[in-house]
């Protein structure tokens, strides 16, 4: 008889953003009447932009003449799109090369599609709170979780222990959900502790383009030895407003090898290369047409608008927490706002709370881990409108 991977069972019974819409649509069935706000999953509001809807309909149109019709693409992506991720990340300083960038169609599938390339039996050191998808895919392949506490205390920025040993190392910055970022001298104290101990870095900046401060590292590649122990993430998810367009990518460096138990040197890139081209058949033409567009100046212009839009949300729901004396942090180079509940509240007390007293649906930070269990996060992605109106509804119950 087969034998299921039993490793589910010890996954919580729901992924957090399933288990919320289950809860908001229970609620809206029962209250139909509602007006509900929802400041939950971290998805945008704004359309695409200009420079991205016109590069996708020309791409729409070359799709229906025999001449210019394209069927299966390169795996990796084509090269008109690794070439513009290149060029966007040689204007934030940071040098790549095309066949370093594997397009995929998001930050979430990467991120847990990269264990297929590690042994069960490795360390994972995981900040708590943090993204979902790193534990629950990790648990999902049964390895052993090592969690480092990110707090108030520590600003929501773990640093690495030294006696601590860890084989692969999930950071995320600007983080989701804390908004916390980590600087120069901070990432580089994880790059030295990673190539110390032979570890790799997974990187996720899928909310790198939030950041505003010129100081703060976009790319851990802006740091000296990470391209011997470090994998990006990242997404036009949040960047460009492509949650449902579907478009991220991930840099794997040349550098980055380690040698197999048996002597064999083994490049990382190689591998992902392997998976990928086996697994995966590519984004579509007509999204990487609008990809590249997005990260052309012009389409950087455009998304830079909608990033200020949403930095604005975030502005107008920190001013509400600080009129109102509770302890937040992030919204500066990150969508997200992260809140101590009130009246000492757990999180999804405090969720229930919320939605049935104000309508309004946020995201209970335990979802994020148990440091989160008395936090809160709002997303700045609404309209400026809903945004307004939630923090009114919230503010009438602090
Ligand atoms: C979030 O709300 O945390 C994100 O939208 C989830 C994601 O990017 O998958």
């Amino acid at each position: 008889m087969v034998k299921l991977n039993e490793h589910y069972l010890e996954l919580k019974q729901s992924y957090l953003f399933a288990e919320i819409g289950r809860r908001v649509a229970a609620y809206a069935a029962e209250h139909p009447d509602a007006k509900i706000i929802r400041l939950g999953i971290g998805d945008v509001t704004r359309p695409l932009t200009p420079a991205v809807v016109e590069a996708m309909s020309k791409a729409v149109a070359e799709m229906g003449q025999a001449e210019t019709f394209r069927g299966y693409g390169p795996e990796q992506g084509y090269d008109f799109l690794r070439n513009a991720i290149v060029d966007y990340y040689a204007r934030n300083g940071v040098t790549i090369a095309a066949d370093e960038v594997f397009v995929s169609d998001g930050a979430k599938s990467d991120t847990g599609n990269i264990t297929d390339l590690f042994d069960p039996e490795n360390k994972v050191l995981i900040p708590d709170p943090v993204y979902p998808v790193y534990v629950d895919t990790n648990t999902m392949n049964g390895r052993n979780i090592i969690y480092m506490d990110a707090n108030a205390e520590n600003n929501f920025l773990p640093m690495p222990d030294p006696d601590v040993d860890a084989d692969i190392i999930y950071l995320c910055s600007p983080n989701n959900p804390t908004g916390a970022t980590y600087n120069r001298e901070q990432l580089k104290a994880w790059v030295d502790y990673a190539n110390s101990k032979g570890a790799i870095i997974l990187f996720d900046s899928a909310y790198e383009a939030f950041i505003s401060d010129p100081e703060l590292p976009r790319s851990i590649f802006a740091i000296e030895g990470a391209r011997e122990c470090a994998i990006e993430f990242c997404s036009l998810s949040k960047t460009a407003g492509f949650t449902g367009t579907r478009c991220g990518y991930t840099i794997v460096p040349t550098e980055l090898e380690r040698t197999s138990t048996t002597g064999v040197r083994q490049s990382v890139k190689a591998m992902w290369n392997r998976r990928q081209t086996t697994k995966f058949n590519g984004v579509s033409y007509i999204v990487q047409r609008g990809a590249a567009a997005a990260f052309s100046e012009q389409g950087m212009k455009e998304a830079q608008e909608n990033i200020a839009y949403y930095k604005e949300n975030a502005r107008i729901i920190a001013e509400v927490f600080e009129k109102k004396s509770v302890r937040y942090f992030g919204g500066i180079n990150s969508p997200y706002i992260w809140f101590e509940c009130p009246k000492g509240m757990d999180a999804w007390t405090f969720f229930d709370y919320l939605l049935k007293e104000v309508n309004v649906v946020g995201t209970p930070g335990e979802g994020f881990g148990t440091n989160g269990t008395h936090f809160f996060r709002l997303t700045a992605f609404g309209t400026k409108e809903a945004t307004i109106e939630a923090m009114k509804r919230i503010e009438s119950i602090l």
